[in-house]
C-alpha cells in the first residue's frame, strides 16, 4: 500500500473548503433564489417562508440547515439575508469560544440581519445557553457581579434570524434543535443540476463550455457544487494550456485524467481506502482507526470526506464490526472478487466467512 502524505491536502474532490478558495467561491455564489440551482424542496419551502415573513413585516424564523459539506448552506443563508434586506454575519461553532464572544456578535446585529453559525453542533454548552433567550425573546441576559449580590440584567436585541448549519443534525442538543422554527435538509445534487451549475460558473469566469464537457465534470463532482466549481477551475487551466480553450468533453476528460480522478469521481485517497481494505484486510471488516493509521490519514477525514461518497456509490458499508468493501468496489477497481463469499453484498444480505461458519 502506498499513499503519499499529502494525498489529502492535494485532494480536488474534498467537499470542505480549501483555505484561500473562499473568494472565488464567493464570486460564483448566486444571490437570489431564482439563480440558485437545485435543492427544489428546500428552495420551495424557503420561498413560502420568506414571502410570509415579508408580508407580516417580521424576520424569518430561525432556520437550521443540515446536510453534507459543500452543498451551499452559506450560500442559502446569504440569499435569505439578501431577500430580507439585511446583512449576513458569518461565524462558526468552534470560533465562538466564550459566552462574551457570542454576546458581542449579537449586540452588533441590526434588525433583519442574519447571523450564520456554521458547524453549530460544535458550540459549547455555556455559549448555547446565551443563544436560548436570544433566539426565543431577542434578549441577552447578563450577570452583573458575583456571589449572593449578583444580578441579572436583560438587554433587548434587534429582531434577527439565526441560521445554523450542521453536517450532523443528530449531534445538536434537544433544546437548541427545538428553538429552530424551520429545518431544511440539503441533498446531494444530481449530475444534471451540477452540469447547470458548472455552465453558469463557466459563464461568470468567462469560459466557453459545451453541455457534454460540463456533464463530464459534473459526474465526477460527488454531488457537490463546491467540488464541481473546483474541478471547473482546474479544467479551465487544462483547456487553455493543452486544449482548444473550450470546456468540451475532450478537455474535461483530459483534465480529469491528469488529476487522477476516475470515471466515478474517486481520487487517489478514495481508491486507497478501498484497496487498503481489500489488500490488507481481505475486504473487511476493519475498524476506522486501523484503516486511518494504515493510510496515514485522520479518521475524521476518512469518515467525513471519503466514506459518505463511497457509501453512496455502494462501494463501502459500515457494519458493527468495521468497514467492508462490496463486490461493486472490486469490480470498479478491476480486481477479482474473492471466490468464497467474503465480501459484503449489501446490508440486508451480508455474506462473510465468519457468518457462514
Ligand atoms: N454555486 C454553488 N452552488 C450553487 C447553486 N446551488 N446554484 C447556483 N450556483 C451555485
Amino acid at each position: 500500500m502506498e499513499v503519499s502524505d499529502t494525498a489529502f491536502d492535494s485532494r480536488l474532490v474534498r467537499p470542505d473548503a480549501i483555505p484561500g478558495e473562499t473568494e472565488t467561491e464567493y464570486s460564483l455564489r448566486p444571490h437570489t433564489l431564482e439563480e440558485y440551482i437545485g435543492q427544489e424542496k428546500a428552495k420551495n419551502n424557503l420561498k413560502v417562508f420568506l414571502e410570509a415573513a415579508k408580508m407580516r413585516g417580521e424576520p424569518l424564523d430561525h432556520l437550521l440547515l443540515y446536510g453534507p459539506p459543500g452543498l451551499g448552506k452559506t450560500t442559502l443563508a446569504g440569499i435569505v439575508a439578501h431577500e430580507m434586506g439585511g446583512q449576513i454575519r458569518i461565524t462558526s461553532g468552534p470560533a465562538i469560544e466564550k459566552p462574551g464572544d457570542l454576546a458581542a456578535l449579537l449586540t452588533n446585529l441590526e434588525a433583519g440581519d442574519v447571523l450564520f453559525i456554521d458547524e453549530i453542533h460544535r458550540l459549547s454548552r455555556q455559549v448555547e445557553e446565551v443563544l436560548y433567550p436570544a433566539m426565543e425573546d431577542y434578549a441577552l441576559d447578563i450577570m452583573i457581579g458575583k456571589g449572593p449580590s449578583a444580578q441579572s440584567i436583560r438587554i433587548n436585541l434587534p429582531q434577527f434570524t439565526l441560521i445554523g448549519a450542521t453536517t450532523r443534525a443528530g449531534q445538536l442538543t434537544g433544546p437548541l434543535r427545538d428553538r429552530f422554527g424551520v429545518t431544511l435538509k440539503l441533498e446531494l445534487y444530481s449530475p444534471q443540476e451540477l452540469a447547470t451549475i458548472i455552465r453558469r460558473s463557466a459563464d461568470i469566469l468567462g469560459i466557453d463550455s459545451t453541455p457534454e464537457g460540463a456533464l463530464a465534470l459534473a459526474k465526477c463532482s460527488r454531488g457537490t457544487p463546491r467540488v464541481a466549481n473546483r474541478l471547473l477551475r482546474r479544467a479551465r487551466d487544462f483547456a487553455q494550456v493543452m486544449g482548444s480553450g473550450v470546456l468540451d468533453e475532450n478537455s474535461a476528460r483530459m483534465a480529469l485524467r491528469q488529476m487522477d480522478i476516475d470515471a466515478e469521481g474517486l481520487d487517489t485517497l478514495d481508491r486507497s481506502v478501498l484497496r487498503g481494505i481489500i489488500e490488507m484486510y481481505g475486504g473487511g471488516p476493519v475498524g476506522l482507526e486501523t484503516l486511518a493509521a494504515l493510510l496515514g490519514e485522520e479518521a475524521i477525514t476518512l469518515e467525513d470526506v471519503c466514506e459518505p461518497y463511497l457509501m453512496q456509490l455502494g462501494y463501502l458499508t459500515r457494519t458493527p464490526r468495521g468497514r467492508c468493501v462490496t463486490l461493486a468496489a472490486y469490480a470498479h477497481l478491476g480486481l477479482r472478487a474473492p471466490t468464497q463469499a467474503s465480501a459484503y453484498v449489501d446490508e440486508s444480505f451480508q455474506l462473510s466467512l465468519e457468518d457462514e461458519s
